[in-house]
């Protein structure tokens, strides 16, 4: 028998330092799952992995905020985050975690390998310290503004407003995250990766590949054409893989250098588990397997340049065909923020609803080309008007017609109408989108054929009428059983991937094995006489009420999490009559330029109707001055001009200030000059 293809799937490490929630099952998760749902039904030699990352700064920064071990914290999230993505029916081969043995082995000879072929830049190089906490400040240990955007929250190792990645040191103002104090330079030795170097040789690689998301290429090619820079592969921290060098004591392994090769130790522990220690070898080193990773969009950097240059460098391993990665998931419109408690946990989700009705509400909204939004009431319609109305009573339909009505026997087709053969031609015609769709990584698409196939389905029934046929026509009642019957064998294995609990049930009434293959679906699942039940209604509809709790919950975790997050106190009651006398517009900015020597301020001319003001406001640290032409306003009109650095200012322009100190324009879209009142 000639060798089955092999297909590794990868779901990107999730930090052990929190429970899962949905954004990170519609980033990385989700996907692949119903990815390697499907393949495995193919012909197709199948390993998924994952597992836990139990390194980095996220972690420990958890355990110093709770006063425990960095090793407390990974071992509560590993295990509770193992068990909610089996509740999901994460079906992966292997969960394993960046703490074990072979990990602290297997990540450490990549770096040896790669040391020893002298990839690595040694440099001195001055580093943030925190005299009082005695120790270097990577990453997220330092908070300060971001160069880029000036936002005054960006982290270490990234700016979260913009995007941006930076390095600790081109924070302005940064302090440190653990004592508040402003850090010291001090001078420390670390191993690079000369990134620039090898990028000729990456972007070579990168050509080759194919059918990649635009979404992905697109942000690669835009870290090329910055230039790569060299990137450290070690850091000055306690919680790691120990640096294997003599001259590196107390430092580790950066989290992501490691972090990606736990993808290769997880196929190491579970190759030996399998009684099999060989196994993995022919995944990661041999040229005919497939290496997909599935993750969300902030790691795309690390899989689609990082990761490679280090397989590619080591030389043993193969590199990814595709890196399907998602974009982010909002929730009622906003970002989710495991701070300000705005994300449904998983394990809440599950106290209140069955895991596959979440794995095709969210497969409908997936983030798959931009962001998307998950809310509650999207949720109930998926559930109420596509599940309920559409699969589940399809199917309902189909099978109580047959045990009322049939003997609970599948009928025979006897004659079929130009409308009976079309409903069956449909199984074919639907299964090939759908199986295009899975191919080109569509999940969205696959989703939605597949429930083309039930609204066929359902219409059919409805047009062929049985429950007139039956008493006036009973051959042609039985072939509309005979082919609705059809029509959900083959819906109750192609939506296997998506509800693989629901879909199990479903083949149960219909007396179908689960041990199915892709190719087993047809429009004769079923045999003529064979016996079908009925069970339990498969999709319950979701109650208004239900939904409103949920909504309710999400409200009052936000409100726990941050009580008023800075929002200024209320200032002394006015009278009606001083209100009154504001003389509020609305406007629109024609031009911006900057004010020599003032770095905050902008000297803006306004349409306010009436005139052309000249108008100074303290924006310039905001907003750049091209993007304001256009840019509506409201204006308060009769204050008083006053001379600022020179300029004289013919009124103000009203802003409103965030709680993290962003300004937005007060905006009206009435003509300039129409009074606010
Ligand atoms: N822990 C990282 C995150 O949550 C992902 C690591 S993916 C791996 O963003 F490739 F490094 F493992
Ligand atoms: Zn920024």
């Amino acid at each position: 028998m000639p060798d089955k293809k092999r297909i590794l799937v990868t779901s990107a490490l999730p930090y052990a330092n929190g429970p899962i929630h949905l954004g990170h099952l519609a980033g990385a998760y989700l996907t692949p799952d119903f990815y390697v749902r499907y393949k495995r039904r193919t012909d197709a030699d199948v390993a998924f992995i994952c597992g836990s990352d139990e390194h980095g700064v996220p972690i420990t920064i958890a355990a110093e905020k709770e006063g425990v071990t960095p090793q407390d914290i990974v071992d509560r999230y590993h295990g509770m985050n193992k068990k909610v993505f089996e509740d999901f029916g994460i079906s992966f081969d292997y969960y394993g975690r960046t703490s074990s043995k072979v990990h602290h082995q297997t990540s450490q000879e990549f770096f040896t390998t790669l040391y020893e072929k002298g990839f690595f830049k040694k440099k001195t190089e001055e580093q943030l310290y925190d005299p009082k906490s005695e120790m270097f400040l990577p990453d997220r240990y330092v908070k300060g503004t971001c160069p880029n955007c000036g936002y005054e929250e960006a982290y270490g190792d990234q700016c979260e407003k913009c995007g941006t990645s930076l390095s600790p040191t081109e924070l302005i103002n940064p302090v440190s995250a653990l004592s508040g104090e402003r850090p010291e330079l001090k001078k420390t030795e670390h191993w690079y990766m000369p990134l620039g170097d090898v990028q000729p040789k990456l972007e070579k690689w990168l050509e080759t590949r194919e059918n990649w998301k635009p979404n992905v290429m697109g942000q690669v090619k835009s870290w090329l054409n910055d230039g790569l820079a060299d990137r450290a592969a070690t850091r000055d921290l306690s919680w790691g893989v120990p640096v294997p060098l003599e001259e590196a004591k107390g430092k580790v392994l950066y989290v992501w250098f490691d972090a990606p090769i736990g993808y290769v130790s997880a196929t190491k522990e579970w190759a030996q588990e399998q009684g099999n220690p060989e196994l993995w070898k022919d995944y990661w080193q041999n040229e005919d397997t497939e290496l997909y990773h599935f993750i969300g969009k902030d790691n795309i950097v690390f899989h689609c340049i990082m990761f490679p240059v280090v397989l590619m460098e080591h030389g043993d391993y193969v590199l990814p065909k595709n890196v399907p990665a998602n974009e982010f998931l909002n929730l009622e419109g906003k970002k989710l923020s495991t701070s300000r408690g705005w994300a449904v946990w998983l394990y809440e989700y599950l106290e209140d609803f069955e895991p596959d009705l979440l794995r095709y509400a969210l497969g409908t909204t997936l983030p798959e080309s931009k962001d998307s939004d998950f809310s509650w009431k999207d949720f109930q319609m998926h559930i109420n008007t596509e599940l309920a109305d559409v699969l589940g009573n399809f199917t309902n339909r189909s099978l109580s017609f047959t045990v009322n009505y049939a003997d609970g026997k599948v009928p025979e087709l006897i004659e079929p109408s130009d409308v009976d053969q079309e409903a069956l031609q449909a199984i074919e015609d639907q299964k090939d989108k759908i199986t295009q769709a899975y191919e080109n990584f569509r999940f969205k698409e696959a989703i939605a054929e597949t429930m083309n196939l039930a609204r066929i389905g359902n219409r059919y029934f409805t047009e062929t009428e049985p429950w007139k046929t039956r008493k006036t026509e009973p051959i042609k009642a039985g072939n509309t059983l005979h082919v609705s019957l059809q029509i959900s064998a083959a819906l109750s294995c192609l939506f296997d991937p998506i509800l693989p609990a629901k879909m199990k049930e479903l083949r149960a009434q219909l007396g179908l094995s689960d041990d199915f293959s892709w190719d087993d679906i047809t429009p004769n699942m079923l045999e003529v006489g064979q016996t079908v039940s009925q069970g339990d209604i498969l999709f319950e509809k979701i109650e208004d009420e239900t939904i409103e709790e949920q909504i309710q919950k999400l409200h009052d975790k936000a409100a726990a999490a941050d009580p008023a997050p800075d929002v200024p106190e209320l200032k002394d009651n006015i009278d009606f009559g001083d209100f009154m006398k504001l003389d509020l517009r609305a406007g629109e900015i024609l031009k911006a330029e900057k004010i020599e020597k003032a770095d905050k301020l902008l000297k803006l001319t306004v349409d306010i109707g009436l005139e052309k003001r000249t108008i100074v406001s303290g924006i310039s640290k905001h907003f750049k001055p091209e993007d304001l032409p256009g840019q509506k306003v409201s204006v308060v009109a009769n204050l008083a001009p006053k001379k600022l650095m020179g300029v004289e200012s013919q009124g103000m322009i009203l802003m409103a200030e965030t709680p993290n100190g962003e300004l937005k324009f007060v905006e009206t879209d009435a003509e300039p000059g129409s009074p606010i009142t």
